[in-house]
């Protein structure tokens, strides 16, 4: 089992992400690990696109409905309690990871394998090992420089 702490993405890393992998009408983004929802709720509000989030702790699932279901979205966003090795990604468009190098890494032949021609995936700070981004942008916050790194299959 992996331990990756929770900490949620920046508002303005969230809307970076979204921005680069450019979600057009009718496509879906998927959250790997979706914490509170925040990266499905605004794929929602700002894209015309369904979201898909996956979840294995139960307080964050929970956490993410309320979210979801206090924006009124939860007919375009939904999250699952499940372990995202285990989550069917083929009909995803948009993949958005905040995960560790690691497990970025063992997640790249489920990606490969899953993923459609033409999928973007997009990770926040830590990059896919072995796989070359199209676009690396930084995130200039109080704290300290968030990166997001942008892939296309
Ligand atoms: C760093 S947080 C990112 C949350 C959200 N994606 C964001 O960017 O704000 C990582 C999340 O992944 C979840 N997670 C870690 N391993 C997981 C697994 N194997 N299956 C599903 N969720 C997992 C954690 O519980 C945590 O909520």
């Amino acid at each position: 089992m992996w331990r990756v702490p929770y900490v949620p993405s920046p508002y303005a890393v969230v809307r970076k992400m979204l921005e680069l992998a450019s979600p057009v009408s009718g496509e879906s983004v998927y959250d790997l690990g979706a914490g509170d929802g925040r990266i499905l709720l605004e794929a929602v509000r700002r894209y015309d696109v369904k979201a898909v989030g996956f979840e294995h702790n139960p307080k964050r699932v929970r956490l993410a409905t309320t979210n979801l279901e206090r924006a009124r979205v939860l007919d375009k966003a939904k999250v699952f309690k499940e372990d995202l090795f285990k989550a069917d990604l083929t009909q995803a468009s948009v993949v958005t990871l905040y995960l560790l190098p690691e497990m970025n890494r063992a997640l790249l032949p489920k990606l490969l394998t899953e993923l459609k021609p033409g999928s973007r995936i997009v990770c926040h700070d830590f990059p896919i090992p072995r796989l070359s981004p199209k676009r690396v942008e930084k995130v200039h916050l109080t704290s300290r420089v968030h990166y997001v790194y942008l892939y296309e299959l």
